[in-house]
């Protein structure tokens, strides 16, 4: 898994596949930021953690080579971005095409980018939520596998909001990384299915 940050995403999985909702095991967890909190909560579980920190790196493409050739290293059946906070370059999206997922905070296509929850409430908008996607060179386009909606209130803040949201990607996540452990979901010709059937948001 590649974080940067927090990590509750990262907990919600690991603690999904501890208690067998998710059959899968996080064999190594990638920060680029030397500080995430991240890093604690895989140590603390036993996973193997290191940092990558970008600022060490000429620039885009000498980044995303050393952390292809660390990724690697795990052979992992699904590299998982859980609050991954790097743009990754066509390559390393292209060399994980349909076994590399992200989780964004907004209903997409809604909102790529950053600073989702303020301009949903700046729009005036009654639901948002978050989006599980197969990564695609695109920036937040690659095809939706899940999403999960929230209500938007009238008292709330960015904060409330974000805090909201968070309780759905701790559903949505862990569902959409069991399908795809059980052979269940496929990136096929650019399309997300799931049981062989297209996957339409
Ligand atoms: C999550 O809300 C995730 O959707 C978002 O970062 C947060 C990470 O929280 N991801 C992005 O904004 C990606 N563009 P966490 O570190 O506590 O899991």
């Amino acid at each position: 898994m590649l974080i940067s940050g927090s990590g509750t995403n990262l907990q919600a999985i690991i603690d999904a596949c501890h208690n067998d909702a998710v059959p899968a095991q996080v064999v190594a967890v990638i920060s680029n930021q030397p500080q995430a909190y991240g890093l604690n909560r895989a140590r603390a579980a036993s996973i193997p953690a290191q940092v990558l920190d970008h600022r060490d790196f000429a620039g885009r493409a000498a980044f995303d080579a050393e952390l292809q050739n660390l990724v690697d290293t795990f052979v992992p059946d699904l590299v998982v971005l859980a609050g991954f906070m790097r743009i990754l370059g066509e390559n390393f999206a292209t060399h994980y095409t349909g076994r590399m997922l992200n989780i964004h905070p907004s209903l997409l296509p809604d909102y790529p980018g950053l600073d989702t929850h303020a301009r949903a409430l700046a729009d005036g908008k009654d639901q948002h939520g978050a989006t599980v996607h197969f990564v695609t060179p695109e920036l937040d386009a690659g095809p939706i596998i899940i999403q999960g909606r929230v209500p938007v209130l009238a008292n709330d803040t960015a904060e409330t909001l974000a805090q909201r949201v968070h309780e759905v990607e701790y559903r949505i996540y862990p569902q959409a990384i069991a399908w795809f452990a059980h052979g269940r979901l496929v990136l096929q010709h650019g399309q997300a299915r799931l049981d062989g059937r297209p996957i339409t948001p």
